[in-house]
């Protein structure tokens, strides 16, 4: 069984899917946010369910998709525990197992190119991300990269495999696929026979331009791919609107929110919160709950025995329309009550995909997988 290998031609990036063929249960390694619809396209060819997006580390180079794929295709994110992707589900140790179906990949803790960079086995293959590359590795000037460190995981950690492990690399710059640790032992020109100090001289002298998108790939990278708000103010002061207190922006009810002025409620349905995302230490108060959208009979008692005397709340939805409606309902209650507007994933955009227009996760407020 081979690993399906996809290539992303403007960063030269390699994407790998891999599945049970039994069960179609299947898991993505390094997906690349401009190539989303031809990931979502190759999962329905071969009528997969994703349930893991995996990264190697944080890269520089390209923007990950995971976070979308989450929304998407409902995959659960996983990112190597030391690399301060803060919103994946999963903070994957050394040794640390991912399921799908009857498959497993098993995660080696390889730093050199970035501290927390992984490495993942999958029967007699591994995913070497930037740690090992063909002919070459990662490179390590940038990005808490360590030469003495990456020497030791790619001789001590890589090489300690069988010799006949295909090695799919993170990237190839000359139309090259895999290769063999065999091959790369006693081939690749930076480590075949070189001692340590010979192999810190050779990443040394490189001096290799800087990464034309670190900028904007890594902060987006640390959130699984969904990218913060470049340009806009948010609304500084409340909207007064008709029927309830008024409207705030994600970034204002947020302040309120750390300063104790509000409490914040979540009203999404327990699905949606569990899916897309939720936001640790909100109340969770479901408006509607699926199936069937009915309206929650529990919500007036949740409000009543949840919200202290005296202070307001902010109401959170999936894009501002059904935190209106409990907005209206809480006045009725006698609570001051806002609606944030654009809610958690903001309205959708031209392709129907939520999360790159606005909303709570989009300006970079704290949030998480289920
Ligand atoms: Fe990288």
């Amino acid at each position: 069984m081979k690993p399906i290998q996809l290539f992303d031609p403007a960063s030269s990036t390699f994407t790998y899917l891999l599945f049970d063929e039994v069960s179609r249960d299947a898991l993505i390694i390094d997906p690349v946010d401009e190539q989303i619809e031809r990931d979502l396209s190759e999962l329905r060819t071969y009528g997969l369910k994703l349930l893991w997006a995996v990264e190697t580390h944080a890269h520089a180079d390209h923007i990950t998709s995971a976070g979308q794929l989450a929304e998407h295709a409902g995959a659960r994110t996983a990112a190597p525990a030391g690399c301060g992707i803060t919103t994946a589900a999963v903070q994957i140790e050394d040794g640390d197992t991912l399921s799908f179906g009857g498959e497993e990949i098993r995660a080696l803790h390889t730093p050199g190119h970035t501290a927390g960079s992984m490495c993942y086995l999958w029967r007699n293959h591994v995913f070497t991300g930037d740690t090992l590359l063909i002919d070459g590795c990662g490179r390590t000037d940038f990005q808490s990269g360590s030469a003495e460190a990456l020497y030791r995981s790619i001789t001590q950690v890589l090489f300690a495999l069988p010799d006949a492990t295909s090695v799919w690399p993170g990237h190839d710059y000359q139309g090259r696929t895999h290769t063999t640790l065999g091959a790369e032992k006693t081939g690749n020109a930076r480590v075949a026979g070189k001692t340590l100090p010979e192999f810190v001289a050779i990443m040394d002298a490189l001096h290799l331009p800087r990464p034309k998108r670190i900028d904007e790939a890594v902060p987006a990278n640390l959130s699984s791919g969904i990218r913060h708000d470049a340009g806009g103010g948010p609304l500084l002061e409340a909207r007064p609107v008709p029927g309830y207190a008024g409207d705030v922006s994600p970034q204002l009810a947020y302040k309120w929110w750390l300063s104790g002025e509000a409490v914040l409620i979540d009203v999404r349905s327990d699905a949606e919160r569990e899916w897309v995302g939720f936001i640790p230490d909100a109340l969770p108060l479901a408006w509607k709950q699926w199936p069937g959208m009915a309206t929650n009979g529990a919500f007036d008692e949740g409000l009543r025995t949840s919200v202290p005397k005296g202070k307001k709340v902010v109401m959170l939805c999936r894009s501002g329309v059904r935190s209106i409606a409990a907005a209206k309902r809480a006045t009725e209650l006698g609570i001051e009550a806002y609606n944030i507007l654009e809610g958690f994933e903001g309205d959708p955009d031209e392709r129907a995909h939520r999360g790159r227009k606005g909303g709570w996760r989009f300006h970079g407020l704290p949030w998480r997988q289920g």
